[in-house]
Formats: structure tokens, C-alpha cells, sequence
């Protein structure tokens, strides 16, 4: 699939001006809406957690086109993510709340477009993540 780099690109522009307001809700809002997956945080030390997950983000957007290099680093990133204790139904969560945040932080300033620009990157990065994974075929059923 190709993404909508351009419109990657000038949305998270504009919530690289709001990241503490992004990180903020971004989590506070996760454990809202999903409280099971606060555990799996317990030994997190939280402030990092959202400067890592922000960085990682920055870094998707700056390689959009670099897909070698995009790969191998989402790739490893899944990878811990099972050691993690994350699973792979775990990721919709995480991507809705993403789309959430990000429409929520921005406001008027978010569109459709970008909505879609998100959903169809987030897939992306989530196949490529689990891609790196070796989960066995029965619990990579994210319909559930
Ligand atoms: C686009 C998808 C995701 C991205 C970009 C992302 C990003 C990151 C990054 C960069 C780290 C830090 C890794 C390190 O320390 O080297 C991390 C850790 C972590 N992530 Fe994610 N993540 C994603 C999806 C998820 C999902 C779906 C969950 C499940 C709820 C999750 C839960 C965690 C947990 C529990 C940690 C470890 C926290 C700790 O104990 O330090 N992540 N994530």
C-alpha cells in the first residue's frame, strides 16, 4: 500500500507543536477506554515511555519514504513488544486510541483526510510489527 506521506507529514507537523498535550491524553485516555492494558505498563516509568513512543513516531513519519529502513526498525520494535507482554489484539486498541488523541489534540485542524491517512499507516506499521513477531496463527486474529 503506498501511504499518504504528504498528509502524514503536515498533520503530525502540527501535533509536533502540542506532544505533552498529545502524550497527556494519549495515555490518560488508553486507560480510560481500555483499563486492561494498564498492567502491561506497571513497570513502565511513564514520562520516558511517552518520550520513547513519541520518538517513534517521529521516526515513522521521517522515513515514510525509506521502507528498508522503516521495516527493520518496526520490525524490531514488535519484537519487544512481545517480550512486553503485548499482544496482538492489543493493537486496534492502541490505534483507535491514536486516531482519537490525535482528533482531540488537533481539533478543527483534523480532517477526514488525515483520519484516513492515520487509519491506513497505523495498519501498516501493525503488520509490519507483528511481521516481526513469530506470534503463533491463532492469536493473530485481530478481529476480536
Ligand atoms: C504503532 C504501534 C506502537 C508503537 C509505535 C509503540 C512504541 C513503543 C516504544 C518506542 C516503546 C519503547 C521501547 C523501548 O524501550 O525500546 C514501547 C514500549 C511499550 N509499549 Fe508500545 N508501541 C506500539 C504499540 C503498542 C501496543 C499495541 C501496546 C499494548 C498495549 C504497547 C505497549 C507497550 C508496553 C507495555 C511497553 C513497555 C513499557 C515498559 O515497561 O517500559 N505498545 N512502545
Amino acid at each position: 500500500m503506498t501511504l499518504k506521506t504528504d498528509l502524514l507529514e503536515t498533520s503530525f507537523a502540527l501535533i509536533c507543536d502540542r506532544e505533552t498535550d498529545f502524550t497527556n491524553y494519549f495515555y490518560s485516555n488508553l486507560f480510560k477506554d481500555y483499563p486492561e492494558v494498564k498492567p502491561l505498563f506497571s513497570d513502565a516509568q511513564m514520562d520516558e515511555q511517552a518520550k520513547k513512543l513519541f520518538d517513534s513516531l517521529v521516526l515513522v513519519v521521517n522515513n515514510l519514504t525509506k521502507p528498508d529502513t522503516l521495516t527493520s526498525a518496526l520490525k524490531g520494535l514488535g519484537a519487544k513488544h512481545v517480550q512486553y507482554g503485548v499482544l496482538p489484539e492489543h493493537y486496534p486498541k492502541v490505534g483507535g486510541n491514536l486516531l482519537k488523541t490525535m482528533a482531540v489534540v488537533l481539533e478543527d485542524q483534523w480532517t477526514d483526510e488525515y483520519a484516513v491517512a492515520w487509519t491506513e499507516a497505523y495498519s501498516a506499521i501493525t503488520e509490519i510489527m507483528l511481521d516481526g513477531c513469530n506470534y503463533p496463527p491463532e492469536v493473530l486474529n485481530l478481529e476480536t
